[in-house]
C-alpha cells in the first residue's frame, strides 16, 4: 500500500522542545501533520518525534520525504492531481 498525499507543500508547525509527537507516514490522518490512528490496516505506522529545540517547523504532507517528519522538497515531484491519492515516487 502506498501513502495518500496529504497535500503537496509542508505545513509549518510550532514544536516544542522535549514533547514526543507523532508524524503521520500513511498520509490517511485527518489532523495532518500527525497521526489520528487512520493508518489502522494500511501497514503504516506513525513516527515517533522528540524534536531537540522549540519553533517553527515545517512537516512533510506529501508523505515522500526522504527526512521525516521534515520535508525535504520531494513534494515538487508529486503532481497537483495526486493530492488525496495514494502515490509514491
Ligand atoms: S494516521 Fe497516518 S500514520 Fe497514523
Amino acid at each position: 500500500m502506498k501513502p495518500v498525499v496529504a497535500d503537496n507543500k509542508p505545513i509549518a508547525v510550532m514544536l516544542e522542545a522535549g514533547k514526543e509527537y507523532h508524524f503521520c507516514r500513511c498520509g490517511r490522518s485527518r489532523n495532518q501533520p500527525f497521526c489520528d490512528g487512520s493508518h489502522q490496516g494500511t501497514g503504516f505506522t506513525p513516527l515517533a518525534f522528540t524534536p531537540a529545540e522549540s519553533g517553527e517547523a515545517y512537516l512533510c504532507q506529501c508523505k515522500q520525504t526522504r527526512t521525516a517528519p521534515y520535508c525535504d522538497g520531494s513534494h515538487h515531484k508529486v503532481p497537483p492531481e495526486m493530492v488525496g491519492k495514494e502515490f509514491s515516487l
